[in-house]
């Protein structure tokens, strides 16, 4: 397989410092529109990155479920391999790849966990299945077999009958950002770089080199 020869060129657009918002996060809105009417599957599929307490990193690709001023949210098991990494160590990164647009959005920022209720409400939310696969994983930790899954489901299933209680190891986060850049692929590589860097509570807009 030759994978050298494999490339592409993108055209599809350009990104001008006077087409962003000054808002980053307006402008991730009117990008996170554009994926949605492209007919991207999944477009809040993102790659959240985060750092172990050795320092190791590690990515994973997550829902996106809620986006604001405040943050970017998304739900997991407190106690995976994730979740430790962001008990130690709140610093992470999340990656957006809409290929039909040439386009990447790179986000750093702090994590914390959101309350109770807020994780609760989306929780509840969720199809009963759903709700019982929380609590039948203990997330990133070795299991004997699928079997052992299935039946673990079941049982639980079994056990709550319709009432799925919120469990204590799951949960949202928010990720509040300090950092973006919007990326526009462009021909001859020359690709467009718009970043946004939150300097004294104000974001700060800047064009870096492809
Ligand atoms: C499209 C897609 C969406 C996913 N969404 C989530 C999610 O929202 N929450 C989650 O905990 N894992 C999600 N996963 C699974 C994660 O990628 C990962 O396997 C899991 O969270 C365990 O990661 P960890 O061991 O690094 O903690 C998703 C995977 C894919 C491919």
């Amino acid at each position: 397989m030759n994978l050298a020869s494999l490339r592409k060129e993108y055209t599809l657009g350009g990104l001008t410092e006077e087409k962003c918002d000054v808002s980053p996060f307006k402008q991730f809105s009117l990008w996170f529109s554009e994926a949605r009417q492209a007919g991207i599957e999944e477009p809040n599929a993102m790659t959240l990155a985060t750092v172990s307490p050795e320092g190791m990193p590690s990515a994973r690709i997550l829902l996106l479920k809620h986006f604001d001023e405040q943050g970017f949210v998304f739900f997991t098991n407190y106690k995976s391999h994730k979740g430790n990494d962001l008990e130690h160590n709140p610093k992470a990164s999340l990656l957006f790849f809409w290929h039909e647009l040439q386009r990447q959005v790179r986000i750093q920022g702090f994590v914390h966990k959101i309350t109770r209720e807020q994780s609760a409400e989306y929780f509840f939310s969720r199809p009963l299945e759903s709700r019982i696969g929380a609590w039948a994983s203990e997330q990133s930790t070795v299991i004997e077999s699928r079997e052992l899954l299935e039946k673990n489901y079941a049982r639980l299933k079994n056990e709550f009958g319709e009432e799925i209680p919120l469990p204590d190891f799951w949960g949202g986060y928010c990720l509040n950002p300090i950092y973006f850049e919007f990326w526009q692929g462009r021909e001859s590589r020359l690709h467009d770089r718009i970043t946004y860097s939150k300097e004294n509570n104000e974001w700060s807009r800047k064009r870096i080199s492809p």
